[in-house]
């Protein structure tokens, strides 16, 4: 296909949860999806509710070098332009400090900064030439300490700061945002939670969050798709916080 004036976004981690959301949330709004992520069966989901026609699996692990070339490769060439690129793949684990091993270091800094930061250096020639925008999935840990979640928190407020610094870099052409969320049920506290943590998480998350309940990947999506639209034109560097209100007090 050539370059047209469909928009083409870019959601890494888009088969679940809220990158899932976030895939779909910009189908509606007219964009070409592509989504990755290491399984591929829920990538194949997501594309069987956009529709064929307009979303692309493409598997593969974003901390691989050769992984990340492909992927911005096979954007390319399916459907010839890259107009939004969403850094949503995210791992996290709960382990105090001292615990963590120098390979969990690792793991988290490789998925949620390294890589993130890597697929911009990759998409940016496309994203420059289309005028368009990055979007970082961060999380309200990255400012406030939370024993067990050292390691996580250290991984998005280093995400956050290379934003801001890649905003100023990248401007005029390309702006970089961050979105914050709040607890949000995804099946991310599966990957690290027993059953009875996850229902105590999410019950925390229920009580805790002053509007009154956890939060759906879908509120995370739609900031999303506000500021990578053209109604935040003059927006970039910024870290929108969508937490019902978890992190004020
Ligand atoms: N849920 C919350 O309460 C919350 C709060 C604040 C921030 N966040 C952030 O939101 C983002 C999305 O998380 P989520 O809650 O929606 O959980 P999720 O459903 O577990 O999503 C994480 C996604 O990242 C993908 N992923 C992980 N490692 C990857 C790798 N090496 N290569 C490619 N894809 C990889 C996973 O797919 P595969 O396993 O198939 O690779 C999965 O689809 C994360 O960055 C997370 O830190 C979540």
């Amino acid at each position: 296909m050539s370059p047209g004036s469909e928009r083409v976004v870019l959601v890494t981690g888009g088969g679940t949860g809220i990158g899932r959301a976030v895939a779909e949330r910009f189908a509606r709004d007219g964009y070409r999806v592509a989504v990755t992520g290491r399984r591929n069966a829920p990538l194949e989901e997501v594309v069987r509710s956009i529709g064929p026609d307009r979303g692309l699996a493409i598997p593969g692990d974003v901390t691989s070098g050769p992984d990340r070339d492909r992927l911005i490769r096979q954007v390319i060439e399916r459907f010839g332009a890259l107009d939004v690129l969403v850094n949503n793949a995210g791992v996290v684990a709960s382990i105090p400090v001292v615990d963590t091993s120098d390979a969990e270091w690792r793991r988290q800094f490789e998925t949620n900064v390294v890589a993130a930061m890597a697929l911009a250096r990759a998409a940016m020639v496309h994203l420059r030439e289309r005028r368009g925008c990055i979007l970082n999935v961060s999380t309200g840990a990255s400012g406030k300490p939370v024993p067990g979640y050292g390691v996580y928190g250290a991984t998005k407020a280093a995400l956050e700061y290379a934003s801001r610094v890649l905003a100023l870099e990248a401007a005029p052409d390309v702006r970089v945002n961050v979105v914050s969320p709040g607890g949000v049920e995804t099946p991310i506290f599966d990957t690290f939670l027993t059953p009875d943590q996850k229902a105590e998480t999410i019950r925390y998350f229920d009580d805790a969050t002053p509007l009154g309940r956890i939060g759906r990947p879908a509120d995370i999506a739609a900031a999303a798709a506000w500021l990578c639209s053209p109604e935040a034109a003059w927006v970039t560097g910024t870290v929108l916080v969508v937490d019902g209100g978890l992190n004020l007090g």
